[in-house]
């Protein structure tokens, strides 16, 4: 696959919001195979993020859905009214061309979370269609991975935290 440019980040200095985008089955949380994924339930999540993020001055907007037209469709929807994108794109994050190309064509930059470990499980989880545009990946915390990549997301944004390969 060729390569795309990643989203440059420019300092933002005004209040920071971000887009929460949530793949499928993740409505699931709490019940689904809780031995990868923890038994917190996407709602707890959700306000662990709020929380953290009132502290910091920064608002965000949270979506889930198991359709990838209307994951695509919220990301060209919101794309005017957010700084970046903090996505656990789920099963998605290994398929989806169209989940890629809506994020590159954001020019939106954005942390890649996943509750499990993905390098740990079968090997097609092996593989991101996202990785490589993100300003990073955080992978196995379970709901923590969330807040981690909330927090390294926040500090890229206002230039306190650097990341990349260049
Ligand atoms: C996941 C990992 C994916 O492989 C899987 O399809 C998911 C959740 C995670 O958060 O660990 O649905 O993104």
């Amino acid at each position: 696959m060729a390569k795309l440019p990643r989203a440059r980040t420019e300092r933002v200095r005004e209040p920071i919001r971000i887009g929460v985008l949530n793949g499928p089955n993740l409505n699931l949380l709490g019940r689904r195979e809780p031995h990868h994924y923890g038994t917190q339930t996407l709602a707890e999540i959700e306000s662990l993020l709020r929380e953290r993020a009132g502290a910091d001055d920064v608002s965000l907007v949270f979506f889930q859905s198991n359709d990838e037209g209307e994951i695509v469709d919220w990301v060209q929807a919101n794309t005017g009214s957010v700084h970046a994108w903090l996505v656990n794109a789920a099963a998605l994050t290994h398929t989806s061309v169209a989940l890629r190309d809506a994020l590159a064509g954001s020019g939106r930059p954005f942390v890649e979370v996943h509750l499990s470990n993905v390098f740990a499980r079968e090997s097609f989880r092996h593989t991101s269609l996202l990785s490589d545009l993100a300003i990073g990946v955080i992978a196995g915390f379970r709901a923590s991975s969330y807040l981690f990549g909330l927090d390294a997301l926040v500090g890229h944004l206002r230039g306190s935290v650097g990341a990349g390969a260049e």
